[in-house]
């Protein structure tokens, strides 16, 4: 019998990718329920599954945000029957935190939070009472982000305070859950991206194109346009990750005997990881990032110029963890 997965978020980026390349798994091992918020979103991955549409792969309706919309989907899945929850749909926000509205705040958590919450909610029971199954979150590497905002489950990345936040929270949620789930013969594993090129990435650009950052003092803003915006855009083309990379990680996790429960998907960022947990005080990494940004910037840059050179394709193509 294939497993049934079940995706949020596959209108684009990650979530289509991962639905795509396990629908079309050689082995037929998966079927795939690829779920969006709106179903006029559905051209794309319709488009790139092919022949897996409406064989290994089926489309629902799902909003991570509804109570309803997420209780009407798993209550149509025969049986209630999910084998792998992979939670993907999240959004993003970036900026100085003083343009930045508690609604606007809200709704990141409502999202990348509880609408995670929501959905173990729902699938945790009968996995638990089947004594099976595998919960999967897309969350956020460790490295990258608490620099430029594209990586760590426990660093803050400069600029990304309120969606680290709400990466963070994931963290300490599913850190707590999994050893109860252990019990029960549930898996819990983390995907941990670095900047990955996906809609994600445009839409933070365009977001922050739009905005004029009322409330927030000319330095800041300084700071965060002419500092934070051109290292970010370093950081994505140097190491930027395509969404596929991300979804054969996750494959490769839900195919091993013995899943981790952390998943680093780019080992160029252990360094920076490695950091992090090298002085416990927190003070040598919130320093050494703070000297890259403000003080070496234009070194960064070069630097970055250098990586882009030595790992021009023919490494990147190793860099897909864990192996
Ligand atoms: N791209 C990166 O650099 C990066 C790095 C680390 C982690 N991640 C994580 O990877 C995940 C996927 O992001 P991505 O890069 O693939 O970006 P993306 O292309 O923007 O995809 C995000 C998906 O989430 C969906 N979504 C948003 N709100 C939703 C809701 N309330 N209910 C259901 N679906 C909703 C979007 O649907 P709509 O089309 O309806 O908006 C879209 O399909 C996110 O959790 C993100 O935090 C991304």
């Amino acid at each position: 019998m294939p497993k049934v997965v079940l995706i949020t978020g596959c209108s684009s980026g990650i979530g289509l990718r991962i639905a795509v390349m396990l629908a079309k798994d050689e082995k037929k091992r998966y079927h795939v329920i690829a779920t969006m918020r709106d179903l006029k979103r559905k051209d794309k991955l319709v488009e790139a599954a092919g022949d897996a549409y409406g064989n290994t792969l089926t489309l629902q309706t799902l909003d991570v945000c509804s109570d309803e919309s997420v209780k009407h989907c798993i209550s149509s899945v025969k049986d209630r029957h999910i084998d792998v929850l992979i939670n993907n749909a999240g959004i993003g926000l970036v900026g100085p935190l003083e343009s930045i509205s508690i609604d606007e705040m809200k709704n990141v958590f409502e999202t990348n939070f509880f609408g995670v919450v929501r959905m173990i909610k729902e699938v945790m029971p009968d996995m638990k009472r089947r004594r099976g199954g595998h919960i999967i979150i897309v969350s956020s590497t460790g490295l990258v982000r608490t620099l430029w905002g594209h990586g760590l489950p426990a660093a803050g990345v400069v600029f990304n305070d309120v969606y680290a936040a709400s990466k963070f929270a994931m963290e300490g949620f599913c850190e707590s859950l999994a050893v109860q789930l252990l019990k029960f013969n549930v898996t819990v594993s983390m995907i941990e991206p670095g900047p990955v090129h996906t809609e994600f990435e445009a839409k933070m650009v365009e977001d922050v194109s739009r905005k004029e950052f009322p409330g927030t003092d000319p330095e800041t803003v300084q700071y965060f346009k002419n500092v934070y915006l051109p290292s970010s855009v370093d950081i994505f083309e140097t190491l930027g990750q395509t969404p596929d990379d991300i979804a054969r990680c996750t494959k490769k996790v839900i195919e091993a005997s013995r899943p981790r429960f952390r998943n680093l998907t780019n080992p160029l960022y252990t360094p920076i990881v490695a950091l992090k947990y090298a002085d416990e005080t927190g003070g040598l990494s919130v320093r050494t990032f703070y000297h890259v940004l403000f003080n070496l910037g234009a070194l960064m840059h070069v630097a970055m110029k250098a990586l882009r050179c030595v790992t021009c394709g023919c490494l990147r193509g190793r860099t897909v963890s864990p192996d």
